[in-house]
C-alpha cells in the first residue's frame, strides 16, 4: 500500500476536495504522509485564482522531482490548475503522471492504483503512461461528501454546491470550477448528521456563491430561497450548534436571508461579502453588477437587523484602468464601513478572463502601493473592532490547540474572531465563556470564566 503526500493550495473548497481524495485512498488501505521525502503518491491539489498560487504548485512540483531518483513516484496535479491547463501540463513537467480536473476528484484513487500498478509493472522501455482526467461530469457536485476527522474534531466544511455563473471580468472559476450545480437539502442534512454523531459542532457550508445555493434546482418557498431552506433545515440538526457559509455574492443577498440572522439561533454572526472595489466605475468593468452605494444600503440592512455582525471582505487592487480616484472611492467605502477584517489582492492577470484582455494594466509598483495603503486601513480597523471586547465575556467554540502555540488552546467567537487562552483538554469541543484580557489585533487573548 501507498504512503500518499498531499497538498493543498488556495481555498477552504480546495481543502475540503483534498479530504475527500483522502479518504477515498484511505478507504482503498493507502496511507496519507504529511512527509514528501517518504511518499510514494504526490498529489498537489491546486489554485489559479492568481498567477502566485500557481506558479507555487509548478516551483514546488519541479522540486519534488528530486524525490523519484531511487523508486518510482506517482505525481499528480489535481484541481483547478490541472482544469485550466489539462493535459499541457504533461509537455511542461515531463515528470507528471496525473491531472485530475474539478469534477473527477472522486476517481483519483482509480488513477492513482492504476498508475501505481503500471509503475510497478514498468520496464524500461515502456512508452510514457499517464492520464489526464478534465471532463465535466453530471452531478459531480454530490460526490465530496466523505470525511476524514481528526481525534476530536470539532468544525467541519460541507461543500453545498459548485462552480459560479456571475461572470467576474478578472476571475478563472467559471473556467476552473464551471457552472453552479447545487446539492439537494437533505443530502446536505444528512452528511451533516453523520458529521454531529462523529463530534461536529460546527459546519461551514461552502460554494463559490453560497446565498445563490439551489438557485436553478430548486424553487422559493414561502418567499424563502432555497438557501435560507437550507438554513433552516441545518437549524433543526440536534447537537448542531453553529452554522457559517462563504462566500456569498452581494447580489442576491436579500431580506429573506438578512432576517434569517434574526431568526436562528445557529447561525453566527459573521458573513464575508466580497466588495472587490468601492469604484462604480470598476464595479462595472468588473461586472460585479451592484455599485458603491447598493452594497453599503445592503451592509447597513445586515446591520440593522444584527447590530453586532461581524463583516469581513475581500478587494482587489490595481484591476485595469484604475485610476487615482478609483482607488480613493475603494478606501474611502472600506473606511466606512470598517470591515472586521479584509482580504486584499493586487490584481493578477488570469489568461482567458475578459479583463486580461482590458487596456491599461497597471504596473506592479501601483498594485503594490495600493495594497500596502489599504492594509495599513484595514488593519487598523481590524484592531478597532477587536478593541470593544477587552474586558468582556465571549462565547467561543473551542476547537483545540492553538496553532501558534500549541501549549495553549484556541477557539472562536460567533464572530469568528480567534480567541486564545490557556485551558484544559476537556475544554476542546465545548461552547465556554472567556473574559478577554488583550488583543493583538487579529486574536483575543483571555483566560475562561468561572
Ligand atoms: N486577481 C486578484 N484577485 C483575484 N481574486 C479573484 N480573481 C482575482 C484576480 N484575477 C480575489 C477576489 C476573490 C478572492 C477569492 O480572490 O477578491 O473574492
Amino acid at each position: 500500500m501507498a504512503r500518499i503526500y498531499i497538498k493543498t493550495y488556495g481555498c477552504q473548497m480546495n481543502e475540503r476536495d483534498s479530504e475527500q481524495v483522502a479518504q477515498m485512498l484511505m478507504e482503498r488501505g493507502h496511507s496519507i504522509t504529511a512527509r514528501e521525502e517518504e511518499a510514494d503518491v504526490v498529489l498537489l491539489n491546486t489554485c489559479s485564482v492568481r498567477d502566485l498560487a500557481e506558479q507555487k504548485a509548478l516551483g514546488k512540483m519541479g522540486m519534488l522531482r528530486a524525490l523519484s531518483h531511487d523508486r518510482p513516484i506517482v505525481y499528480g496535479f489535481l484541481g483547478c490548475m490541472a482544469q485550466s491547463r489539462g493535459s499541457t501540463l504533461l509537455k511542461e513537467m515531463p515528470h507528471l503522471d496525473l491531472v485530475v480536473g474539478t469534477q473527477k476528484f472522486h476517481r483519483v484513487a482509480d488513477h492513482v492504483d492504476q498508475l501505481i500498478e503500471r509503475k510497478r509493472t514498468a520496464r524500461f522501455d515502456d512508452v510514457r503512461f499517464s492520464i489526464v482526467d478534465v471532463d465535466e461530469e453530471a452531478s459531480s457536485q454530490s460526490t465530496i461528501r466523505d470525511h476524514v476527522l481528526a481525534e476530536r474534531q470539532v468544525t467541519a466544511f460541507v461543500s453545498v454546491m459548485q462552480g459560479c455563473n456571475m461572470h467576474c471580468t478578472f476571475c478563472i472559476v467559471p473556467y476552473t470550477r464551471g457552472h453552479e450545480r447545487s446539492r439537494p437539502v437533505q443530502e446536505i442534512v444528512d452528511e451533516v448528521k453523520v458529521l454531529v454523531d462523529k463530534g461536529i459542532k460546527e459546519v461551514t457550508l461552502l460554494g463559490q456563491i453560497v446565498n445563490l445555493y439551489g438557485r436553478h434546482e430548486f424553487v422559493a418557498l414561502d418567499g424563502k430561497s432555497p438557501f435560507v431552506q437550507l438554513l433552516e433545515a441545518l437549524q433543526v440538526v440536534d447537537g448542531l450548534e453553529r452554522i457559517r457559509f462563504t462566500s456569498p455574492h452581494p447580489i442576491g443577498f436579500r431580506n429573506d436571508l438578512i432576517e434569517t440572522f434574526g431568526r436562528l439561533p445557529k447561525l453566527v454572526e459573521h458573513i464575508h461579502l466580497p466588495l472587490q472595489s468601492g469604484s462604480n466605475r470598476i464595479l462595472k468593468a468588473m461586472h460585479r453588477t451592484y455599485t458603491a452605494e447598493k452594497f453599503l444600503a445592503l451592509v447597513d440592512r445586515i446591520r440593522a437587523v444584527t447590530p453586532n455582525m461581524a463583516i469581513t471582505t475581500d478587494i482587489i487592487v490595481g484591476f485595469p484602468g484604475e485610476t487615482d480616484d478609483d482607488y480613493a472611492r475603494t478606501r474611502q467605502l472600506a473606511d466606512q464601513i470598517g470591515f472586521d477584517n479584509a482580504f486584499i489582492f493586487k490584481y493578477s492577470r488570469r489568461q482567458g478572463t475578459p479583463a486580461a484582455g482590458m487596456d491599461h494594466q497597471l504596473p506592479d509598483s501601483v498594485k503594490e502601493a495600493r495594497n500596502h495603503d489599504l492594509l495599513e486601513l484595514v488593519n487598523s480597523w481590524a484592531k478597532r473592532r477587536c478593541e470593544p471586547f477587552i474586558g468582556s465575556d465571549v462565547e467561543i467554540l473551542c476547537e483545540g490547540p492553538s496553532k501558534t502555540n500549541q501549549a495553549r488552546l484556541m477557539g472562536r467567537t460567533r464572530g469568528n474572531k480567534i480567541v486564545v487562552f490557556e485551558g484544559a483538554p476537556r475544554h476542546i469541543g465545548a461552547l465556554m465563556k472567556i473574559r478577554i484580557a488583550r488583543s493583538t489585533g487579529f486574536s483575543l487573548y483571555g483566560e475562561p470564566v468561572g
